[in-house]
């Protein structure tokens, strides 16, 4: 399963990239107005700190627009994936910038339907939003386990990106399924981390350790 962290802070991006988990970023509009700095500068300094996937968001929602957005954004480097909304306006992009070989991420996913068009149009990853789902009364992890099974009855090759992910139980749960991509916070990805019982552990170790009066080299 690839980690991919969902913010535009560099530092954290950084941080996070030297466990050699991160298989990738993605940002949005949103993430870029927190981290409050230019988005094309904020893209380019993120693109080099990760070789996989960066997601970039064009703004547009007209599919010219969206074009235009993306040539600019794709020409930062080459592992940015550029970001369209599941619209028609964005479906359309999506199978132009593929047919390409441009890799796209079709954001904002809230039906199995809406996935099985992303994956007609041939995207690379598809987001389903699965906090915001639960946030309204739906089951964000249906809607996963729902586009698994249709994306595996057809062999479609877009790749299941969970996205607005809360806490570490969503990450389980999205493994479970089988989900190829998780994208997090930095603080969930931190949180995976822990345990009660480990920092235990190493302070019970330690401890023991000390009373041997060894050291080791
Ligand atoms: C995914 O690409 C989105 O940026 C993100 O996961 C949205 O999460 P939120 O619902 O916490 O804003």
């Amino acid at each position: 399963m690839k980690f991919f962290v969902d913010t535009a802070d560099t530092a954290e991006i950084a941080d996070l990239a030297e466990t050699g988990l991160l298989d990738g970023v993605t940002t949005n509009p949103s993430l870029v107005m927190k981290a409050g700095r230019d988005f094309k500068e904020v893209v380019t300094e993120i693109c080099g700190l990760v070789e996989g996937p960066v997601s970039a968001e064009v703004v547009a929602l007209d599919h010219d627009g969206m074009m235009r957005e993306a040539e600019t954004l794709r020409r930062i480097a080459d592992n940015v994936c550029i970001k369209v909304p599941l619209t028609i306006d964005g479906l359309k992009s999506c199978k132009k910038l593929t047919e390409d070989g441009t890799m796209v991420n079709v954001t904002l996913c809230f039906s199995a339907n809406q996935a099985l068009l992303a994956a007609k149009a041939g995207a690379t990853f598809v987001s389903p939003f699965v906090g915001r789902h639960d946030d309204n009364g739906f089951d964000g992890m249906k809607l996963i386990d729902d586009i698994r099974l249709i994306y595996d009855n057809y062999a479609y090759d877009t790749q299941i990106l969970v996205a607005s992910i809360r806490h570490p139980i969503h990450l389980l749960e999205s493994a479970r399924i089988g989900a190829d991509v998780a994208t997090m916070p930095p603080s969930v990805i931190r949180g995976l981390f822990k345990h009660v019982l480990t920092d235990q552990g190493i302070a019970a170790f330690l401890k023991d350790w000390e009373a041997t009066g060894q050291s080791i080299g």
